[in-house]
């Protein structure tokens, strides 16, 4: 069966669509049939496009994110997706409190199984990008490891 993953941080423009673009990139390059979206727990930044330093970043590792869009997390999330993968514990946490609500059926893990948090990039400097799309990426690789396993 097709599986359906979505990666959810807190605004949707940075950690998130960083996830996903990786993944589609190496899940495409795989040959593996896997649908990717990502989302955000908050509303603050819907219909936007990722944020420029994260942007950039993307480009230069040789993962583009320009086209994406965010959006919010919604109760439907939690029935069309198989896993939701969060950024961190404060993500995992709102996620399955929504999960809750909503009666939804997805598996809602944290994307490092480790238990590591990718930090919030947002209100720190350039470097924080840097570091935040190589920890994420290690994450990604990682799950898409586990999930071929599975
Ligand atoms: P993200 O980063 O959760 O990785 O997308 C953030 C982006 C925006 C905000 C917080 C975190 N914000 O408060 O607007």
């Amino acid at each position: 069966m097709k599986k359906r993953i979505l990666f959810v941080c807190l605004g949707n423009i940075c950690r998130s669509p960083a996830a996903e673009g990786i993944a589609r990139k190496l899940i495409r390059e795989r040959g593996l049939d896997y649908f990717t979206d990502s989302a955000g727990t908050g509303d603050w930044h819907t219909g936007e496009a990722p944020h420029s330093e994260m942007r950039r970043v993307a480009t230069e590792r040789g993962f583009p994110i320009d086209d994406l869009r965010a959006r919010q997390v919604k109760s439907k999330d939690f029935f069309d997706f198989d896993v939701i993968l969060a950024m961190d514990h404060q993500n995992l946490r709102d996620l399955e409190r929504l999960k809750k609500q909503a009666r939804g059926t997805a598996d809602v893990r944290l994307l490092c199984s480790d238990g590591t948090d990718i930090p919030d990039p947002y209100y720190g400097g350039a470097d924080g990008f840097y570091r935040c799309f190589d920890m994420i990426r290690e994450g990604v690789e990682e799950f898409l490891s586990e999930v071929v396993r599975e």
